[in-house]
C-alpha cells in the first residue's frame, strides 16, 4: 500500500484544533484501506490529535538526548506515550549528523521512522539504518509548489536505485513542492511508494478535498 505523509510543520492553521481537523481528513482517506495516510502534527499537539482522531500519527522529529533530566526535549518514549506510531527524522529543516542518527534510530524501540535525505547518496547511507521509509526531499523545492517529481525526476529514480543497491527493502517516498494529483502520479510513475506533503495541504481551502485528491492519485 502506498503512503501519504502530511507534515503539518508549524503553520498557524494547524497550531491547535486545526491539527485535529486536518487529522480527521487524513484519517478519512485512510479508512478506505487503499492508501496509508499519516499526519505529523506540530509536536505540542501530538497527544491531542492522537486521542481525538483515529489518524495514524507521526512526530515531526525527536531529540537525540537521553534521560529524564532533559528539559524541553522531545524523547521517543514521550512521542510513543502521546500515541504516535512513528516519527520523521532528519528533515532538512531539522538535520542531524549521521552519528547522532545511528545512535538514535535503534533507541526508537518500536516507533516507525521516516528518514529524510537531500541526495541519493545520503539516502543510501541512511537506508542502512533500516528505517520504515526513506524520503528524498531536495530542500530547494520545499514550499515552492514546484514538484520534485516533475522538476527533478532523476533525483527520485537515482535515489530508488541507490537505496536498492545498498540493500534497502523498505519504502521510498519523495517530497518537496508536491501540490496536485498529477505531481503525485508522476512520483508513482518514477517508482516512489508514496509522498510527503506539507504546504499544499495545510494551505488548501478544503482539506478534505486536497487530501482526497493526493491520496486518490496514489492508488
Ligand atoms: O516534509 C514535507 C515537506 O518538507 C514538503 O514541503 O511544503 O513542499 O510540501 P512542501
Amino acid at each position: 500500500m502506498r503512503t501519504l505523509i502530511v507534515n503539518c510543520k508549524n503553520y498557524p492553521e494547524v497550531l491547535g484544533e486545526g491539527a485535529v481537523s486536518l487529522a480527521r481528513a487524513v484519517s478519512r482517506v485512510a479508512e478506505d484501506g487503499e492508501v496509508r495516510a499519516i499526519i505529523a502534527p506540530p509536536t505540542p499537539f501530538l497527544g491531542l490529535v492522537a486521542s481525538k482522531t483515529g489518524a495514524t500519527v507521526y512526530s515531526q522529529d525527536v531529540d537525540a538526548v537521553v534521560g529524564d533530566k532533559t528539559t524541553g526535549a522531545t524523547l521517543p518514549d514521550a512521542v510513543r506515550g502521546a500515541g504516535a506510531t512513528g516519527t520523521i527524522l532528519n528533515h532538512s529543516e531539522s538535520k542531524k549528523a549521521f552519528g547522532i542518527l545511528s545512535d538514535l534510530v535503534p533507541r526508537l524501540r518500536g516507533l516507525e521512522v521516516c528518514l529524510c535525505a537531500g541526495t541519493s547518496a545520503e539516502a543510501a547511507k541512511l537506508s542502512k539504518l533500516g528505517p520504515t521509509y526513506v524520503a528524498i526531499e531536495p530542500p530547494e523545492l520545499i514550499g515552492t509548489g514546484v514538484a520534485v517529481s516533475k522538476a527533478r525526476p532523476s533525483l527520485v529514480t537515482d535515489t530508488i536505485t541507490a537505496v536498492r543497491d545498498a540493500g534497502y527493502r523498505g519504502r521510498v517516498l519523495c517530497g518537496a513542492g508536491i501540490v496536485t494529483g498529477a505531481d503525485v502520479k508522476k512520483a508513482v510513475e518514477l517508482g516512489a511508494e508514496g509522498v510527503l506533503v506539507a504546504s499544499s495541504v495545510v494551505k488548501a481551502p478544503d482539506w478534505n478535498a486536497k487530501v482526497r485528491e493526493l491520496a486518490d492519485s496514489l492508488m
